[in-house]
């Protein structure tokens, strides 16, 4: 019996050994009963999961035995539809008013159980999986523990990683170049193009090699009929045509659909970590505030990366008459 509410994504990249280290450290090592699968937004953290998932449930061999069960930690919210869901389809049986979250946490801890492989998926959330004086119920109380069972994490947060799964820590970072120009190629309509190594280059090189960037700009480039040379020179223009091309118009099947207008701002993120200079950061964070709903934008407030930039005395010094544009971006916040 599964549950994974996602199917294979049959353009999936190979990440160089990830999932194979994943396997080792999960499931061929008896002590291996958690693992973290850290790194920036839009690394392909989830896909990973995701491709691990779907070679465990389809394993006629090695992992026959296997329940694969895949919970959503972005909020209490989700992981408590998740379990009400599992609660059913498995026909767990329970008494009168129990939490779905703690029947499940009880079957899975339990026998009965046999051996399975739990994806809790997004768990970039501190205080959602721990707590926090705001936020009273935590996610780390259900989570089930037993011999036969063995959990996967995919977080954000180097903190979470660390809480759930100790020095079991794997850290994801970009695509290698082979890897992103696979996805590119893999991405695009007209293929033709991904011949042209420069032209490929300079791309993968602005979208810093990170999936999520390059799955958005291939989603612009086919929906509006744009070829990679005429991409480059849109993306060259200004910050702000650079940033509104990423994020309009893209659509992926395998998002959370309460998280799908947070991609933008998930990339903008991991962008600007990247990148990190701060006139880019003003700009996108000004995006970022403007595109945002206010809850999306107290989230992103509450991440350290953003903190940092935010703050001028972190800063390297800036530019002048750059000052005025991080001071509107800080307004921005403020409004809401
Ligand atoms: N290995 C991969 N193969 C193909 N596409 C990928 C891969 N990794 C990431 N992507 C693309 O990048 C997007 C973001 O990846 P995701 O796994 O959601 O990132 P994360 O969970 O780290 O935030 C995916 O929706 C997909 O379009
Ligand atoms: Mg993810």
């Amino acid at each position: 019996m599964h549950y994974l509410p996602f199917p294979r994504n049959r353009n999936f990249v190979e990440r160089e050994g990830v999932i194979e280290m994943l396997e080792g450290r999960l499931l061929a090592d008896s002590d291996g009963q958690r693992v973290a699968l850290v790194g920036l937004g839009g690394m392909g953290k989830t896909q990973i999961a995701l491709q691990l998932a779907h070679l465990v449930k389809s394993s006629t061999q090695k992992y026959k035995d296997y329940s694969v069960i895949w919970i959503p930690a972005l909020s209490m919210a989700t992981f408590e539809q998740a379990c009400t869901t599992i609660v059913n389809k498995f026909g767990i049986r329970y008494s009168g008013d129990q939490d779905p979250k703690e029947i499940v946490r009880e079957f899975l801890s339990s026998d009965k159980a046999g051996k399975w492989l739990l994806i809790i998926d997004n768990a970039d959330d501190m205080s959602v999986l721990y707590g926090s004086t705001q936020q009273p119920g935590r996610i780390a109380d259900f989570l089930p523990a037993s011999d036969d069972g063995r959990i996967l994490f995919t977080t954000r947060s180097q903190e979470v990683a660390v809480n759930v799964a100790g020095s079991c820590v794997v850290e994801l970072s970009e695509m290698g170049p082979e890897e992103a120009k696979a996805l590119l190629q893999k991405s695009l309509i007209k293929k033709d193009q991904t011949q042209d190594d420069e032209l490929v280059g300079e791309l993968l090189l602005k979208l810093t090699h990170l999936p999520l960037a390059i799955s958005q700009a291939s989603a612009y480039m086919n929906t509006n009929k744009v070829r990679i040379k005429e991409y480059l020179r849109l993306f060259q223009n200004t910050d702000q045509d650079m940033v509104e091309l990423l994020s309009s118009g893209f659509r992926d099947g395998s998002h959370y659909r309460s998280a799908q207008g947070a991609v933008a701002t998930t990339w903008i993120v991991s962008f600007n970590q990247i990148r990190d200079t701060d006139e880019d950061a003003a700009t996108l964070l000004s995006f970022a505030a403007a595109q945002s709903s206010p809850t999306e934008a107290e989230n992103i407030q509450r991440q350290s990366s953003f903190g940092s930039a935010l703050k001028p005395e972190r800063s390297s010094q800036p530019a002048a008459g750059n000052s005025g544009k991080k001071h509107r971006t800080i307004r921005a916040y403020g409004e809401y």
